[in-house]
Formats: C-alpha cells, sequence, structure tokens
C-alpha cells in the first residue's frame, strides 16, 4: 500500500529524514515510536503528502505522489489518505456532523449523500446523538472520536495519526486505540500511528522505531 524509498529531508542546513526506506502493506498496522524530535512528524506529514521530500520516493496505492501537481495531489490526499492529530483540529464554528462532512464536501459529494455518510459515521462511533453539537460542547474522546469519522468520510486506504490519543485520559485512549484496529479489521485499512504511548505501539504489527531520522529497528 505504501512505499518509501530513501526519502530524506532537509531544512536549510538541518538534516531531518536521513534515508527512510519503509514497505508497509494494505491492512497492516504500524507504529512509529522515537525521542522527541527524532523526525516522525516529518516522515508522517511527508507519507500524507503534506510536506515534500527533499530527496527519494513515494508510492502510494500505486500511484508515485512525487509526479503529481499540486491540485492533483490535493485530490489524491483528500481521496486516499485521512489523518488524525493530537490536537482534534475540528472547526470551531461547525457542528460535529458539519466536521465530518467537510472533506465530501471538499471532494464536491451532493449535500445529502454527504449527510447521510456522515450520519452513519457518527453513529458507527458512538456519537449519534452528538452531531448537532459545537465541538467545544464535547469532550476530548468524543472530539477525537468526530476528528476519526472525518478522517474516514472519503473511504480513504490509509489512515495516518500523528498521537492521536497524547490529549486523552487513559480511558479514552484505549478506546480510541480500540477503534484503529477495529477500522483495520473491518475496512482493510492501512494505519500508521506515531505515538509515545507503549501499550499501542505494542499492539500494532509492526513498531518501527525512529532516531536521528533514521528507522534504527
Ligand atoms: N518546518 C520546519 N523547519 C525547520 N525545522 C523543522 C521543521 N519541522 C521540524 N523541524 C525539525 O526537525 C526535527 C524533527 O522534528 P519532528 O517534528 O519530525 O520530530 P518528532 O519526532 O515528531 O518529535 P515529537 O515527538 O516531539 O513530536 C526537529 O529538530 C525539528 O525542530
Ligand atoms: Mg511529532
Amino acid at each position: 500500500m505504501i512505499k518509501v524509498n530513501n526519502i530524506q529531508k532537509s531544512f536549510g542546513e538541518l538534516e531531518v529524514l536521513k534515508g527512510i526506506t519503509i514497505n508497509v502493506a494494505k491492512g497492516e498496522v504500524v507504529s512509529i515510536v522515537g525521542a522527541s524530535g527524532a523526525g516522525k512528524t516529518t516522515l508522517l506529514q511527508i507519507l500524507g503528502t503534506l510536506d515534500t521530500p527533499s530527496y527519494g520516493e513515494l508510492v502510494i496505492s500505486d500511484q508515485t505522489v512525487s509526479n503529481l501537481s499540486r491540485t492533483a495531489l490535493a485530490n489524491f490526499r483528500n481521496k486516499h489518505i485521512g489523518f488524525v492529530f493530537q490536537f482534534h483540529r475540528l472547526l470551531p464554528e461547525f457542528t460535529a456532523l458539519e466536521n465530518v462532512m467537510m472533506p465530501a464536501w471538499i471532494a464536491g459529494v451532493k449535500n445529502a449523500e454527504a449527510e447521510k455518510r456522515g450520519k452513519e459515521l457518527l453513529s458507527d462511533l458512538g456519537l449519534a446523538n452528538r452531531g448537532m453539537h459545537l465541538p467545544s460542547e464535547l469532550s476530548g474522546g468524543e472530539q477525537q472520536r468526530v476528528a476519526v469519522a472525518r478522517a474516514l468520510m472519503n473511504k480513504p486506504d490509509v489512515l495516518l495519526a500523528d498521537e492521536p490519543s497524547g490529549n486523552l485520559d487513559s480511558e479514552n485512549a484505549g478506546m480510541l486505540h480500540d477503534l484503529f484496529f477495529e477500522l483495520r479489521d473491518k475496512l482493510g485499512l492501512t494505519v500508521i500511528i506515531v505515538t509515545h504511548n507503549e501499550d499501542l505501539a505494542a499492539r500494532a504489527d509492526r513498531t518501527l522505531r525512529m532516531a536521528d531520522g533514521v528507522i534504527v529497528s
């Protein structure tokens, strides 16, 4: 599903990724761990096509993304990749349901269709009666589940999460972690999670350990 070949990334003089090569199979859950500053977020942003590498090749779902124009890349990202961040990044002035529907609006899906799917997703994630609430009216765990629903809206192949439970108590973190594995089992989603949470890292099919811009194990 994802092929990363010798990806390097520098910010000016600072070499942050020094040659990363990984292959991730469809339906695999991979965790990425490592000390602060190791380059985990930088790698995830590149995998998600939110940032471009200084060198190297990235293939997602048989598409070599390094060759795509800006617009083509935005379309590709909207359709194929879902993101969950440490802080939910929901838009505060939109309801939970509207936030979930946002990626479909961007993709040009009809409103009625987007609303139907948005409601189904919220219901699947135990938020059936929270759709009309603003993000500020939801608990941290609920906000993160809305963010997951939003990430799933356009039926991505790949879900990328950067410290998704970093801001949650252990009960809500546990629920969120269970959700990632359910999504893999139900939808065959490929999931890559950057985490400092040892339990979550250990549950993944594979753990990549990063240090100083390289994968050490
Ligand atoms: N846009 C940028 N410009 C310059 N330097 C950057 C930029 N983004 C990241 N860096 C640097 O790259 C290095 C890796 O950062 P990154 O955010 O990938 O680390 P991380 O492994 O995610 O750390 P953490 O666990 O603290 O989130 C850091 O030294 C950081 O300061
Ligand atoms: Mg980070």
